[in-house]
This record gives structure tokens, C-alpha cells and sequence, in this order.
């Protein structure tokens, strides 16, 4: 079992590096963390931990955060969200940026991709015939590189991908191997840009957002952390543009200049800048 000391450590490394508190999850870590210490001839968690600061290729740290996160995620979660996207935010954006025809979409904690691909095959089935003549393109990030390997290669099981419209598994999803795994084809694929990105580190994007999803991850970080991520996510947005949340998180509205449309989706006003 792990050492309070040792415990504390690891959490305000994480907290400091990532965001993430975990003070409150001694039981959770040590359960994602003991076999591996074990298993890796580590006498202490103190000693692992001295392994991960010392490691210059920066490996043992990637394999810390990949334990360490929650990624659980799903096709169409809280999908009022992909329907609002339809009904309200395209046509806006449809309207809008006629000229470009260029759209900046962002999915902020887009773990094994499940969600960036939601939200592609929303695009597409918007635009429809006229799809090719837009840049719709979703860059997806994610701290985590196992999870971003796991989207990248776009391979879910039937029962995975069960919760999509007969229509969209047949035109989107290639059956993978012998098994019940199922492959995203080439066409999706080609819609989302899988990066990691620290949500942490100062937002790198040239250009402003149109619709930004971070939904289900600043329940991971504490309140001055949310505060401040959602300040630099605001600046990184156009007027105009959406951001969506999970639906069971919550924003401070004194606290935030976004404008709030309804429970967890909220909008910079447009003119604003
Ligand atoms: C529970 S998943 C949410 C996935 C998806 N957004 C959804 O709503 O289904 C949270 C994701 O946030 C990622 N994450 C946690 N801290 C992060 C950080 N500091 N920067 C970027 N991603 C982070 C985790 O790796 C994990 O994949």
C-alpha cells in the first residue's frame, strides 16, 4: 500500500503538471499503480517515483499519466449536445463562413476517440454533398498517448460502436479481422487530427476556435485550475463561437464572461473579443 508520503508526491506532481487532483483518491491510485510499482522491482513508491523525476525520455512519466487518467468515453455520450451542434450551431456557422468555408473545431479531452468521430460524422452528414467543398476538420488532443494511439487507429467492438445510427456504422465503420471489431474508415479518419496537447500549457492554436468540446475533464481539476483554463479557452475562441461541457459540470457564471444557452453549452457573445 502506499505511503501517505509517498501519495502526496504523486499527487501534487500530477496536480502541478497535469491538473489533475487526485488528493482525494489515495485508494485510486494506489489500485492503478501498485502492480505496476511491483511488477517493475520498484522497493517503494517513493522509489518509482524518484525513477520517473530522473528519467530524462520522459517514458516512465507518459506510462504514469496513461495509469493515472480516467478515460472513459463512448459514441454519442450526452448527445443533446451533437443534436444541438446540428440544429443550431452549423447552420450559424453554415451562415457565417460561407465565404472560407473553413471551420475550426476542437475537442479538448478526446481520449480514445470516440468523441472527435461523433462530432466528424455529425459534420459530415450536415454538409452532406456540399462537405467537400468546407474544411471541417476536428483537431482532437488528449494528454494521455495510449488513448490517442487507441483513436488513431479508430478500432472498437460492435458493441462500441452500437449506440450509432444504423446509417452511420454502415458508412463510417469497416469490419476489422475475424472478431466483433470494427475499423473507422479512411474517409472519417481523414476528419480528425489526433495530437497531445497539455491542457495545462499555454493554448499553441493560430487560429480562433468556432466550437470547442471539453466535456468530462475539468471534473479532474480543482477550481482555481478550471478557472483558468476556461479564461485561456475563452481568449483561444471567436465571437460567436460554442463551447460544450459535460452536462454534469458546471461554470461559475460570475466567473466567466460566456454567455450561457442552456445547461453545459455556452457561447461567446458574438462582436466580443
Ligand atoms: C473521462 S475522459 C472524457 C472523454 C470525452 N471528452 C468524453 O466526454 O467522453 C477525460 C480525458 O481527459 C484527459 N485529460 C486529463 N487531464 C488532461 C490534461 N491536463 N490535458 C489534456 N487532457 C487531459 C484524460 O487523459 C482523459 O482521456
Amino acid at each position: 500500500m502506499i505511503r501517505d508520503d509517498e501519495f502526496s508526491r504523486i499527487a501534487t506532481f500530477l496536480k502541478g503538471k497535469y491538473g489533475i487532483d487526485m488528493s482525494h483518491k489515495k485508494e485510486i491510485m494506489n489500485g492503478r499503480l501498485e502492480n505496476y510499482v511491483r511488477a517493475g522491482g520498484y522497493k517503494s513508491f517513493g522509489e518509482y517515483m524518484d525513477a520517473v523525476e530522473r528519467d530524462i525520455t520522459g517514458n516512465l512519466e507518459k506510462k504514469l499519466v496513461n495509469m493515472l487518467t480516467t478515460n472513459h468515453t463512448f459514441f454519442m455520450r450526452e448527445f443533446e449536445h451533437f443534436e444541438f451542434l446540428k440544429r443550431e450551431v452549423l447552420p450559424y456557422l453554415k451562415r457565417t463562413q460561407e465565404v472560407n468555408k473553413d471551420l475550426c473545431i476542437w475537442c479538448g479531452a478526446a481520449s480514445t476517440g470516440e468523441e472527435p468521430y461523433t462530432i466528424a460524422m455529425v459534420l459530415k452528414e450536415f454538409f452532406g454533398l456540399e462537405h467537400p467543398q468546407w474544411d471541417t476538420k476536428v483537431l482532437a488532443t488528449d494528454i494521455s498517448t495510449e488513448v490517442l494511439e487507441h483513436a488513431v487507429a479508430g478500432i472498437y467492438t460492435e458493441e462500441h460502436i452500437e449506440t450509432l445510427p444504423e446509417s452511420w456504422r454502415r458508412r463510417f465503420f469497416k469490419k476489422h479481422g475475424d472478431g466483433n471489431e470494427y475499423m473507422v474508415t479512411d474517409e472519417l479518419k481523414n476528419e480528425v487530427i489526433f495530437r497531445k496537447f497539455n491542457l495545462m500549457e499555454p493554448f499553441p492554436f493560430k487560429r480562433k476556435m468556432h466550437v470547442v468540446f471539453l466535456r468530462n475533464v475539468m471534473i479532474y481539476f480543482d477550481s482555481e485550475t478550471k478557472k483558468e483554463l476556461i479564461r485561456k479557452v475563452y481568449d483561444s475562441m471567436e465571437p460567436g463561437g460554442y463551447l460544450f461541457v459535460g452536462q454534469t459540470e458546471t461554470i461559475d457564471r460570475s466567473e466567466t464572461p460566456f454567455q450561457l444557452i442552456k445547461p453545459s453549452v455556452f457561447r461567446k457573445r458574438e462582436g466580443e473579443r
